[in-house]
């Protein structure tokens, strides 16, 4: 399997102009319930350092030329929760208006399990979109290099995801017993952004629906229909918040960013 270094994210005039990239749309799955993280609220409407971790999320595309149009993806129930943080993203500095590359927003509704969400999403893209990038709203601290390191794989590849390489040793088991130490030099931890060809994502998603095939993630759906899918590194930092000790994780994160200067 190819493996692209994070390197490619250097921005070059070629990139920005020559490769059609900016017809890049992002869906973003937000419509979960969290149970995991228990609580009222979905987890993507939970303030870290005061913000949504669901505006942290758009933030972090907020910047960046090569997106036209982000695919929210929001459970019924909350569509208005989400219409006010896009009016507040919206009116956030550097947003529409002073800023011509700053995204627009539209929200989609959910569906019962992630991959319906999804593919709610990919139906909703417009015919002029080519790449399509899928992201969790809970992970809000994705860096802009990352985001672009996984694009630039899949203008190389097709099809290109954001994984970082196991450090603990994996092992199968079943009924608390060990079945099977991996080799750990080929496992990767599987995280967001992920990134395709609009055209091979959505032939997989079609596929996998037509014939009752369920997966947890976006390449499961592209690899089972033979393509193959480039890894980029991940960062560590870009974790999926889930549980209350991720929420507690993120806090700390942000405080010590803020005392590093960053905000
Ligand atoms: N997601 C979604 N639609 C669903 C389920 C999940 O859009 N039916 C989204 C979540 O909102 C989240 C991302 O997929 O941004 C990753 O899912 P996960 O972390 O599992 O979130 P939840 O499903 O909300 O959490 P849990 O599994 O603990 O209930
Ligand atoms: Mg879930």
């Amino acid at each position: 399997m190819a493996y692209y270094s994070s390197a490619f994210s250097a921005h070059s005039a070629v990139d920005l102009v020559g490769l059609n990239m900016r017809n890049t749309c992002v869906i973003v799955p937000a419509a979960g319930s969290g149970t995991r993280m228990g609580g009222s609220v979905p987890k993507q409407f939970i303030l870290v350092g005061g913000i949504p971790i669901l505006v942290r999320t758009l933030n972090a595309f907020a910047s960046l030329p090569s997106i036209s149009t982000i695919f929210l993806v929001i459970a019924e129930g909350h569509i208005p929760d989400a219409a006010e943080v896009v009016a507040e993203w919206n009116r956030q500095p550097g947003s529409k208006g002073r800023n011509k590359a700053v995204p627009e927003i539209s929200i989609v509704a959910g569906g019962t399990e992630r991959m319906h969400s999804v593919y709610n999403g990919l139906r909703n893209l417009p015919v002029e979109c080519d790449w399509v990038m899928i992201h969790d709203a809970v992970r809000p601290f994705a860096s802009a290099r990352l985001i672009e390191a996984a694009r630039e794989g899949a203008r190389l590849s097709g099809a290109c995801i954001a994984a970082i390489p196991a450090t603990d040793t994996v092992k199968r088991g079943h009924d608390g017993v060990v079945l099977e130490t991996l080799s750990r030099d080929e496992i990767w931890l599987v995280q967001t952004p992920q990134v395709f060809r609009k055209q091979i994502v959505v032939e997989a998603y079609e596929k996998a629906f037509a014939e009752g095939w369920t997966g947890t993630d976006d390449a499961s759906f592209v690899e089972r229909i033979g393509i193959p899918v480039a890894i980029v590194c991940g960062e560590r930092t870009n974790i999926k918040v889930t549980t209350r000790e991720d929420l507690e994780w993120a806090e700390w994160f942000l405080s010590s960013r803020i005392e590093k200067g960053r905000p």
